[in-house]
């Protein structure tokens, strides 16, 4: 597809730290893959909402450099090894690097935001940043713990959902959409769902087209929605110790797999995509919002 070869090109284009480390950093982690769906869902919904796509271009590419930078800071706390089905950035050039490549990341973002878009973008953008940090708090002070529904949905809302959020919202602004607030919800809903089939590939999906093997989220101590949602079927404490790494934890992802968690948790980000498309079933239709349902619908039955 012609947009997705654009914001390849443009990705690498926008990068132009003037230290060669920063900018090999940068490429090594830009370059390492992903599905673009951030600057595709910004740039489509700017053509949905009768706007020029290219006009939005620079702004996906800045929402992608805000994932990128959080993918760095993420390895270099969860102390990753593999990004992608390669060594980790922090591996390769090292914490230092890997963390302060984040932050020329994150603010080349913002300095794209205060050429391209506007104001009421960058408190949009900057509000987002500040739900990711908490987000990822939250997640590591409940590393070891059961944790309910709601604050599972707090945790996934901040590490993943809001940023897709905020791709809609500023695609919707830059088409010149005035209700752009729904945009943001539908978004919203759409990231959520997008990280509960992360979480359910965790517990049951093909290491070699994920990059990673399974068990991941377990054996960190992270209770995510397979487990929560079958949780009532399973003895609290001996799960308990498998979070605290006081017991193996492989038996207990095959049992959550068993009792049907992997299931519950396509289910849910199912609704949460029917209600993606509820939002969006106001505005207007046109090629643009048809690739935006297709997308929709992938982030929902995709394998990677
Ligand atoms: C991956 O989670 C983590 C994220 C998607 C968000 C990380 C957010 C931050 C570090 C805060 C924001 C910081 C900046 C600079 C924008 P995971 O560890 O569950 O998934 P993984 O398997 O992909 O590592
Ligand atoms: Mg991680």
């Amino acid at each position: 597809m012609e947009l997705l070869k654009e914001i390849e090109e443009n990705l690498l284009k926008e990068l132009n730290p003037k230290v060669k480390l920063v900018l090999e950093t940068g490429r090594y982690i830009v370059a390492s893959g992903g599905k673009r769906l951030r600057p595709l869902f910004t740039v489509l919904t700017c053509g949905m909402c009768g706007g020029d796509p290219q006009d939005a271009m620079p702004l996906g590419v800045g929402l992608e450099y805000i994932h990128v930078a959080s993918l760095l800071h993420d390895d270099v706390v969860d102390g990753a090894e593999t990004r992608r089905g390669k060594k980790s950035a922090n591996l390769v050039f090292g914490n230092g690097v890997a963390v302060l490549t984040g932050d020329y990341m994150y603010a080349k973002s913002l300095h794209l935001f205060s050429t391209y878009g506007n104001i009421e973008m960058i408190r949009l953008v900057s509000q987002t940043v500040m739900d990711m940090a908490e987000g990822q708090v939250l997640e590591i002070s409940k590393v070891g713990d059961i944790i309910s529904e709601e604050e599972y949905f707090q945790i996934i809302d901040g590490k993943t959902a809001v940023l897709f959020g905020a791709c809609f919202g500023v695609g919707g602004m830059k088409g010149g959409c005035q209700d752009w607030k729904k945009l943001y919800e539908a978004g919203l809903r759409m990231g959520r769902a997008f990280q509960l089939i992360d979480d359910a590939l965790d517990y049951e999906g093909d290491p070699r087209k994920l990059g990673k093997p399974v068990g991941n989220d377990l054996r960190e101590g992270k209770c995510t929605y397979p487990l929560i949602s079958v949780l009532d079927k399973l003895d609290r404490d001996k799960v308990k110790k498998v979070l605290r790494g006081l017991s193996e934890s492989e038996p207990l992802r095959k049992k959550v797999v068993e009792l049907g968690g992997v299931e519950k948790t396509k289910e849910k980000a199912k609704e949460e995509i029917e209600k993606a498309k509820t939002l969006l079933g106001e505005f207007p239709d046109n090629d643009y919002k048809r690739e935006i349902l297709r997308l929709l619908d992938f982030v929902v039955e995709r394998n990677i």
